[in-house]
C-alpha cells in the first residue's frame, strides 16, 4: 500500500469544458484514482477551478457580472458536472481561495529571499481605446513561430509555444478589437528561471526517464529551447495580489501575479483547503502530502494528469518555482499527457460551439457511456477523433451487446428456470477451468495496463474480459443445456453470475454507476471487497449458490439509428458528409 497525490490540470472557470478537456485531465485522472483506491492504496485526487487572469475578467464582462461573482457560480455549475460525471475528487478547490493567495504570496517571498525574483521595467502594450495595458489574453494575433493567426498572447493554440504579447505579429486588442496600440514602460516581477536551468535540467534527467514519450518529449524541447527570465505579474483587477510588506510599490499600483505562477500552486492550496474543511475529530494533513519533516521528499507517488499544452508549465516551470524555494516540496513523479479529443478530425471550440460540452453529454446520456467511451478511445499516442458512428457503435458493441446483455440474459433465465436464488448445479468441469485460466490472465493483464497508466489497452483487457463471458456462455449454451443437463445448466449459470460479480467489481474504475448496479444485484451481505485476486478470478467462487438475486433494469439502452440521426442533427455530425 502507497500513498499517491493525484492532480489533474484545473479547468479554467471560464465556461462549461466540452469532452476534449474531459478526456485529457480529470477523467482519466479519476479511473486512476478509482483504481488505486481500489486496489487499497490511499489516494489524494485533488482538483479546483483556475479562476484567474484574463479569460476570467473576460468571461465575467460577457455575463455581465462582477468578477467574483461570476467565478463562485461558474465553480458551482462546473462542480455540479463533475459531480454528474461521478469524478471523485477528494477536494475541488478554487485558485481564488485565501489558501492559495497566501500559499502563492509566501512562494513569492521566498523565492524572492533566494534570490530568483527581480523587479524589472518592462515595455508593455498598451491599448490607447481601451485606456489600460493588455496582458496575454487581452491581445491577440500572429503566431510569430507558425503563422497562425488567432495565437494569444500568453501561448500559441496551435503550435504550443509559450508566448510574450509583443511577439506576435499584428497585435490587436481583445476587448475592442482596437489596433491602436503602443507600448509603454510599467515594472514587473520577474521570476529568474536562467538561474534555475541547470536544476530543472537535472531534476528533468533524474524523473522523466519513464514519462510517456510525449510528456518527456515536450519537457526536453522546451529546455532546449532555454529556460528564459519570465514576468510573473500583471495589471489586472481580479488575481493574487503581490504582497505589499515585500513590493509595496507594486502593490500599491494593484499588480497581481500572473495566472500561470498561482494556478499550479494551487495544487497545494487546494489541498489545504482540503485539509481546512475536515470535520471535527477527522485528521487531514495536507503537508504531509507536500513534504516531509525531515527535510526530505514527501514519502508519496504524485501523478498529474494534462493535456500536451500544459506540459511545459508542469515539466519545467512549476518545477522551477518549486525548486528556488529550497523547501522540499513535493515534485511530479509522472506527467501523464495527453493529445487532443477532435470532433471529425477538426477541433472542439469552445468559441464555435462545434463539438460536444460536457452539460450537453450528461443530458442525453449517463456519465458511465461517455466515460467508458471516452477512456477507450482516449487520445494517448495519437489525437483522436469523436466522431457519432464510432461511439454509436462502442456504446451499442461493447456496453449494450457485450456487457448489458450478458448480465441480463444470465439473470433473466436463470430466474426464469431456478428462481430468485443462484442455483447450486453440479461441479465445475473443463470449460469452468479454462474459462477461469483466461479471466485470472486477462485480469493479470488489465492491472498491469492500469499500473502503467495506459487506458486504451485497459479498457481493451476489460473488454476482453466481458467477451470471455460471452464467450463461455455461447459454448455452454445453458438454453439448451437446460433440456438434456438441468445441473449442468445450473453450474453455467452460477459461473456466469460470479463472472457478473467480477465484472461489477473491476469494471468500477471505468464505468461507477454501472458497476453499483451489477453489483446490486446480489444479496451478499458483507460485500465490500474492493477487488478481485488471480484466485478469485479462476475459481469463480465468490457468490455461492443460495444468494438471492434480482434481474436488474437494462443496463445500457442501445443507440438507434433514430437517436443518432437526432444527435448529429443537434450537434453537427460529418462535415464532409
Ligand atoms: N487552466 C489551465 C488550462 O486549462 C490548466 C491549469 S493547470 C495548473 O490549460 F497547473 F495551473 F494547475
Ligand atoms: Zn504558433
Amino acid at each position: 500500500m502507497a500513498r499517491h497525490l493525484i492532480t489533474s490540470a484545473l479547468p479554467y472557470i471560464n465556461g462549461i469544458k466540452h469532452l476534449g478537456n474531459m478526456v485529457g485531465s480529470m477523467l482519466p485522472a479519476d479511473v486512476y484514482a478509482r483504481y488505486l483506491r481500489d486496489r487499497g492504496h490511499e489516494v489524494l485526487y485533488i482538483c479546483a477551478t483556475d479562476e484567474h487572469g484574463t479569460p476570467a475578467e473576460l468571461a465575467a464582462k460577457e455575463a455581465g457580472l462582477p468578477v467574483d461573482i461570476f467565478c463562485a457560480q461558474a465553480h458551482d455549475a462546473q462542480k455540479a458536472i463533475y459531480d454528474g460525471f461521478e469524478l471523485s475528487f477528494d477536494h475541488f478547490g478554487r485558485s481564488s481561495s485565501a489558501q492559495n493567495r497566501d500559499i502563492t504570496q509566501r512562494f513569492a517571498r521566498t523565492l524572492n529571499e533566494n534570490g530568483f525574483i527581480e523587479e524589472r521595467a518592462v515595455r508593455q502594450v498598451y491599448s490607447l481605446d481601451d485606456e489600460r495595458f493588455l496582458p496575454d489574453r487581452y491581445i491577440i494575433g500572429t503566431c510569430p513561430h507558425c503563422g497562425y493567426d488567432k495565437a494569444r498572447g500568453d501561448q500559441c493554440e496551435n503550435c504550443t509555444r509559450v508566448l510574450d504579447p509583443t511577439d506576435l505579429i499584428e497585435p490587436r486588442s481583445a476587448i475592442s478589437g482596437s489596433s491602436r496600440l503602443e507600448v509603454r514602460e510599467t515594472k514587473h516581477l520577474f521570476l529568474l528561471q536562467s538561474k534555475l536551468a541547470g536544476e530543472v535540467e537535472a531534476w528533468i534527467d533524474a524523473s522523466s526517464g519513464d514519462w510517456p514519450n510525449l510528456a518527456s518529449s515536450i519537457a526536453r524541447k522546451w529546455l532546449t529551447e532555454g529556460l528564459q527570465d519570465r514576468s510573473i505579474t500583471r495589471d489586472l483587477e481580479w488575481g493574487v495580489p503581490v504582497p505589499a510588506d515585500t513590493w509595496p510599490e507594486l502593490a500599491a499600483e494593484g499588480k497581481v501575479f500572473y495566472v500561470w505562477f498561482d494556478a499550479p500552486i494551487e495544487y497545494i492550496g487546494s489541498t489545504k483547503e482540503w485539509s481546512d474543511a475536515a470535520a471535527e475529530g477527522e485528521s487531514r494533513d495536507w503537508r504531509s502530502w507536500w513534504y516531509a519533516a525531515d527535510g526530505g521528499e514527501a514519502p508519496v507517488r504524485y501523478t498529474q494528469f494534462m493535456a500536451k499544452d500544459n506540459v511545459p508549465f508542469h515539466t519545467v516551470m512549476f518545477p522551477a518555482t518549486q525548486l528556488g524555494t529550497r523547501e522540499p516540496w513535493k515534485k511530479v513523479d509522472y506527467v501523464k499527457a495527453f493529445n487532443w479529443l477532435n470532433y471529425y478530425g477538426g477541433k472542439f471550440s469552445t468559441s464555435q460551439r462545434r463539438g460536444i460540452f460536457t452539460d450537453a453529454a450528461l443530458e442525453i446520456l449517463p456519465a458511465d457511456y461517455w466515460r467508458y467511451f471516452l477512456m477507450a478511445n482516449a487520445p494517448e499516442s495519437d489525437d483522436t477523433s469523436f466522431t457519432w458512428e464510432l461511439f454509436t457503435s462502442s456504446v451499442n458493441k461493447d456496453l449494450a451487446d457485450t456487457l448489458g446483455n450478458f448480465v441480463n440474459r444470465v439473470l433473466s433465465f436463470s430466474r426464469k428456470r431456478f428462481g430468485d436464488a443462484v442455483p447450486e448445479g453440479g461441479t465445475p468441469g473443463a470449460a469452468e477451468a479454462k474459462l477461469g485460466e483466461q479471466i485470472a490472465t486477462l485480469l493479470g493483464e488489465y492491472e498491469g495496463h492500469m499500473e502503467t497508466l495506459q487506458f486504451r489497452k485497459a479498457a481493451q483487457a476489460l473488454r476482453a474480459l466481458w467477451s470471455a463471458g460471452n464467450s463461455y456462455l455461447e459454448e455452454k449454451a445453458p438454453w439448451m443445456e437446460i433440456k438434456t443437463s438441468p445441473e449442468g445448466a445450473a453450474l453455467t449459470l452460477r459461473t456466469a453470475m460470479n463472472l457478473i460479480h467480477l465484472y461489477a467489481v473491476i469494471s468500477e474504475p471505468f464505468i461507477p454507476a454501472s458497476a453499483r448496479a451489477m453489483r446490486a444485484a446480489f444479496a451478499l451481505p458483507g460485500d465490500d471487497a474492493p477487488w478481485v485476486d488471480a484466485e478469485q478470478a479462476r475459481a469463480l467462487t465468490t457468490v455461492p449458490a443460495g444468494t438471492a438475486f434480482t434481474v436488474p433494469p437494462v443496463l445500457f439502452a442501445k443507440i438507434t439509428d433514430d437517436d443518432l440521426a437526432a444527435y448529429t442533427e443537434r450537434f453537427g455530425g460529418d462535415p464532409d458528409a
